[in-house]
Parts: C-alpha cells; sequence; structure tokens
C-alpha cells in the first residue's frame, strides 16, 4: 500500500529518491520521507501530505545532502497511526543509527513492542514499522554485521513487509528483504536500485531482480549479493523489463486518469490482436493451460477479484453462463476468504486483478490453489505476486495504469473475458457458428467505436457539468450493464466523493425510489435489447418521481427526448457487447465532474492504487 525506494551508487541519491516516490505516489500518498547518508551520520527528513511537501522541507536541508550517494525513501498510506511527521517513514532505532521503511504490515507488532520495550527501546510513533528500526538495532548490537541482524530480525517478524534498511556503521550498503509484499532490485551500471514497484527506478534501468519471500539482499555501489532464509547466497535472475519510461508521461493530457482514457481503443486493439484474427477463424488463447478435455468437463467456475475488477468478473460471469452454460459464482474476495467455499480440483478459479498485489484476491487464490483447483490469472502485471501463483495467465498488456481510478486495465479486463467466454464456447460447442461469426466481427470493430465516442466528448463534459453540484447520483440498469452502473457509480464516488450508487433498475421499486425528487439525478443504461422496454419503464417510474433523468442509450426513439433531461449517445451496438462501450461515457462522466469540482483526480483522498493490506 505504501511505496519505497532505495538507492546505493555513484550518483547523487537525493533526486533519485524523490523522483522514485513521485513514481510510486499512487500507492499511497499522506506523508512521506527519506533516508540519506552524510558523512558517518544518516539524515532523516519527513513531511505530512503529499510529496510536494517533503520536497519543499528538503529545499533548505538540500546543500547538506548533495554529494550523498546512497539513501532510501518512502511514501505512506496509512494503516497504523495517523498521518503525522512521527508515524512517517523512515523510521530510527533508538541509537539513532539505523533507519528503516516499509510496505505491508507486521502482524505481531504489540507482541515486539512489549518484548522491545521491557529490553528497554522507546517508541515515538503508534506504527507497526518501529519494532523493526528497535528489532534490528538490537540484532545489530549482537551481531555487528547488518545482513546477519536483519536475518536474526526476520525470523521474529510475522506478516507482510518489504523492508529497505540502513546503519550509519556500514556505509554505502542497503539491506533489503521481503514477505508477502513485491520488492525489486534495479541493476544500472551507476549501482543498484530497490522499489516496491517499477516505477521506482525504470528512468535509469530497465534491467531487473525480482527478490523472492525470504530472500535478503546486500547492495552496495558496486555488488549485490542475495541469499535464501537459511543464509546460502542466491544466484540473482536478472530480467529485462517491459515498462517503458515514456508510459509515466501525461502526454499533455491534464490528468493520467484522461490520458489513460483515452488509450482504450489501442488497449482493445493490442488484446484483440494475436488472438482474434477475423469472424471466421477460431480465438486462440494459448495462455489458458487446460486440456481440451478438462475445459469440456468443467462444471463449475469461481470469479474472484476486488473493486472494478470485480464489476468485470460479473460481466465475465454473465458471458460464460450465456455462452458456454457453465454456472459461474462471483464473490468479493475478502468474502470469499472467510466463508467455506464449495472450492476443488473440479472447480476453475479465475482471479481478476489490475495490479496482481491485491492482498485480498491474493490470500483467496491461495487457498483455492491449495483445495486443488486449476488457477486462472486476468491481470494487467505479469510479472505480479498473483501471476506467479498462476496455472494459466491472461496477461492484459494495458500498459502502466496510474490514476487510481481504474480505466483501461477494466477494458482490458472487459476484453479478456469477451475472448475467453467465446473461446470455451468455441471448445464446448454452445454457441452456433453464425452467432460466433457475428460476435467476432462485432469485437474487432469495438476500438473504433470506442473511438467515435471519445470524439464526443465535449457533450458529455457539458452533460457532466450540469450535474457537479448534486451530492447524490444513481446510475439504473439491467441485464449485462448493471455491472456497468455500479461501476459508474464506483467511478464517480472515487474521484468527486458524490454519493453515487448503481442499481438493478427492476429494484428501484422496492426501496430506493422513496430517495428520488427533483434533485436526485438518475442515470439509465438503456442500450437497445432484451431489458431495454423494462428499462424505459423503470425510467419512466423514475421519472414520475420528478427525478433529473439522464440517458445512456444506443437508440434513436423519440420517446426518448420526453423522458431525459440529457442524452448521451453511443454507437450500436449487440447488447452483449455493449458493456464494453457502454462505460466510457461513465468514466468520462466521473472526470468530468471531478475535474469541475477541483478534486485531485488522479490520486483521490483515502485510496491507493494496489491495496496490499487485508
Ligand atoms: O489491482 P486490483 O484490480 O486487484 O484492485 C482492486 C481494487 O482495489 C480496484 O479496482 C479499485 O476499486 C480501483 N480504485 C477502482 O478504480
Amino acid at each position: 500500500m505504501c511505496g519505497i525506494v532505495g538507492y546505493v551508487g555513484s550518483n547523487p541519491v537525493l533526486d533519485i529518491l524523490l523522483d522514485g516516490l513521485e513514481q510510486l505516489e499512487y500507492r499511497g500518498y499522506d506523508s512521506s520521507g527519506i533516508a540519506v547518508r552524510n558523512g558517518d551520520k544518516i539524515n532523516v527528513y519527513k513531511a505530512v501530505g503529499k510529496l510536494k511537501n517533503l520536497r519543499e522541507e528538503l529545499s533548505s536541508h538540500a546543500y547538506e545532502i548533495q554529494k550523498s550517494t546512497s539513501g532510501i525513501g518512502h511514501i505512506r498510506w496509512a494503516t497504523h497511526g495517523a498521518p503525522t511527521v512521527v508515524n512517517a517513514h523512515p523510521h530510527v532505532s533508538n541509537c539513532g543509527k539505523l533507519v528503516v521503511v516499509h510496505n505491508g504490515i507486521i502482524e505481531n507488532y504489540k507482541e515486539l513492542k512489549s518484548k522491545l520495550e521491557a529490553q528497554g527501546c522507546t517508541f515515538k510513533s503508534q506504527t507497526d514499522t518501529e519494532t523493526v528500526a528497535h528489532l534490528v538495532a538490537l540484532k545489530y548490537e549482537e551481531v555487528k554485521d547488518l545482513t546477519k541482524a536483519v536475518g536474526l530480525a526476520v525470523n521474529e517478524i510475522e506478516g507482510a513487509y518489504a523492508l529497505e534498511i540502513m546503519h550509519a556503521d556500514e556505509p554505502d550498503k542497503i539491506v533489503i528483504t521481503k514477505r508477502n509484499a513485491p520488492l525489486i532490485i534495479g541493476v544500472a551500471n551507476d549501482g543498484f536500485y530497490a522499489g516496491s514497484d517499477i516505477p521506482a527506478f525504470i528512468k535509469h534501468t530497465n534491467k531487473a531482480v525480482y527478490l523472492s519471500d525470504n530472500q535478503i539482499a546486500t547492495l552496495t555501489s558496486s555488488s549485490m549479493k542475495i541469499q535464501d532464509k537459511d543464509g546460502n547466497e542466491v544466484t540473482p535472475k536478472i530480467e529485462q523489463l517491459p515498462w517503458e519510461p515514456v508510459a509515466l508521461s501525461k502526454m499533455g493530457y491534464k490528468h493520467f486518469m484522461l490520458k489513460e482514457i483515452h488509450e482504450q481503443p489501442d488497449v482493445v486493439r493490442n488484446i484483440l490482436f494475436g488472438k482474434l484474427h477475423s469472424a471466421d477463424t477460431p480465438i486462440e488463447l494459448e495462455e489458458v493451460k487446460l486440456t481440451r478435455e478438462h475445459l469440456k468437463s468443467l462444471n463449475r467456475i469461481q470469479i474472484i477479484a476486488c473493486g472494478t475488477s470485480l464489476h468485470a468478473g460479473m460481466i465475465g460471469k454473465y458471458l460464460i453462463e450465456d455462452f458456454c452454460q457453465i454456472p459461474v459464482d462471483i464473490e468479493a474476495s475478502s468474502e470469499y476468504i472467510y466463508r467455506k467455499t464449495v472450492t476443488d480440483e473440479h472447480t476453475l478459479v479465475i482471479g481478476v486483478s489490475q495490479s496482481g498485489e491485491t492482498a485480498d484476491t491474493l490470500t483467496a487464490i491461495k487457498q483455492a490453489k491449495a483445495r486443488g483447483s486449476h488457477i486462472l490469472i486476468i491481470t494487467n502485471r505479469p510479472d505480479s505476486a498473483m501471476a506467479r501463483e498462476a496455472d494459466s495467465l491472461l496477461s492484459v498488456n494495458a500498459g502502466i495504469e496510474v490514476s487510481v481510478a481504474a480505466t483501461k486495465s477494466y477494458i482490458a479486463q472487459l476484453t479478456s473475458f469477451y475472448l475467453l467466454a467465446l473461446f470455451m464456447a468455441e471448445i464446448k460447442e454452445t454457441l452456433d457458428n453464425v452467432k460466433l461469426s457475428t460476435l467476432k466481427s462485432e469485437m474487432l470493430i469495438l476500438p473504433q467505436k470506442i473511438e467515435q465516442i471519445l470524439s464526443n466528448k465535449d457533450k458529455i463534459q457539458t452533460c457532466a457539468r450540469k450535474y457537479s453540484g448534486t451530492r447524490d447520483f444513481i446510475y439504473i440498469a439491467r441485464g449485462i450493464n448493471y455491472p456497468t452502473a455500479l461501476e459508474g457509480a464506483l467511478k464517480l464516488k472515487e474521484i468527486s466523493y458524490i454519493n453515487a450508487t448503481g442499481y438493478p433498475a427492476g429494484e428501484l421499486k422496492h426501496g430506493p425510489i422513496a430517495m428520488l425528487d427533483e434533485t436526485m439525478p438518475v442515470l439509465s443504461i438503456l442500450m437497445k435489447g432484451s431489458v431495454y422496454d423494462k428499462l424505459l419503464s423503470n425510467s419512466e417510474e423514475a421519472r414520475a418521481r420528478n427525478a433529473r433523468m439522464i440517458a445512456l442509450t444506443n437508440s434513436d426513439s423519440p420517446k426518448l427526448d420526453e423522458l431525459f433531461d440529457c442524452i448521451i449517445k453511443v454507437p450500436d451496438i449487440d447488447e452483449i457487447l455493449s458493456p464494453i462501450i457502454s462505460i466510457i461515457p461513465l468514466q468520462l462522466i466521473a472526470y468530468y465532474i471531478a475535474e469541475f469540482l477541483g478534486k485531485d483526480v488522479d490520486q483521490p483522498r483515502n485510496l491507493a492504487k494496489s491495496v496490499t493490506v487485508e
């Protein structure tokens, strides 16, 4: 949930740390800090709030550390203790010589704290991380070797962590280790970088080593030594990274979110390329490692995910049941892990996650794997912890998504679900050939349809602004677009803090209709097809209660002009494919309202891009 960065090498460290933290700001941004070697001491600087506050704090100190070439940094999303300077990382041991930054949660920190206090340690912060600083410092007193001290300390720590540690008595050295939290080493000619995610150092190198759980790496400006938990040296596997530095630029857009919304046509094109060649050729999904016999014999699928990925999974359920006639359960990972699910070797379990790091989904996947299920992961991060658990890996290749509000990764997940469901239907022979060809040829022109919507964004902006003063917002839909209503509402909530809710339109009359009056906007996702007439009736019911009606539709019916104050038109499309295009105007509405209200679109309050705590 937090971001950590480190560097030891021949270049000045200050800008390396600050730039690295800036690239990790999507992981958390309520306070930040760095520790930098200064002669035989280590200086620590911290600030509450966004990184710019730390930059300001440092502006009067930069001269002290301008020649420093090693340091560690942290950007925080508070879990234990409020976002204050005292609780910000790096944390310092009582002797003042050891500093630590941490991403994750030390689960047994209370027991550790009592033990350490009994040994004379004094705690300044409310964080779990401070226990690590004191624990490693005490071990250091015994062994006078930072790597050994870290090795001894982690034996006593329970929970999830990525740690970077420096000691004033061991110049030119950073010791790092991890368990159930990501930590990657960047290997460069000028030294070694360490980060909780690749953007922390991609500007400097695209060669990396993924540290495995319980490994400890000792980095100096000229060497990298990695050992396993028993102290045996491990030969590092240096990998070439897929990310390009250019991906992290806004490319002229005001926010990353707007840029990422505009990347969606290409995201769909990329996913289809190589998998869907034409209307008449079978879908190729080499990534699915289930045998044809196993696929044919599947009688149950479970999809697990959180947030936006959960909404993509809900549409996945609809598609797989419709195309393949296999029963599918979909559940929020955080619920799945705390009940006895009927999951076994006959169940295909699909985990969906942009980051591939979400703790709830990762735990759920591990549970399902332990019960013998085949694990298929749909993720944007083929290098993630979840990907490593996969038996089949569908990498959506949407490119790095910086904005906390997921947009292009959602479209990528949806596109992958369409391919997967059609692929399975072809193997199971559950869809007739005419229907298959029609769907495939419509899919091939999806990117152009998304482009058409984006070229009309000014109209959507005008409509959005009319509703920016509202405190509440209701989205209604039926059938396959019900998850679209949930996702549209989630986008608005996340970035504008307007209380938005998605409902299956048929449920309005069972309660929510009581909230309707002339102040309440109701957006109806009115796509032509099986539920169009029903939804039109539900919209009329809402209109009769004087709600402010908005239609998102592919219909040209003149009747709509009487019913709706604002009509957002999208290109015509087969009902079952419509979620891929109906979400685009909803992303834009959320964006334009938040932007108009002056909200921090890319980094909304209280949220973080990847949620690595349960
Ligand atoms: O990385 P994941 O897809 O597993 O993340 C799941 C949710 O935390 C995520 O979708 C969240 O809801 C986003 N902020 C949505 O915009």
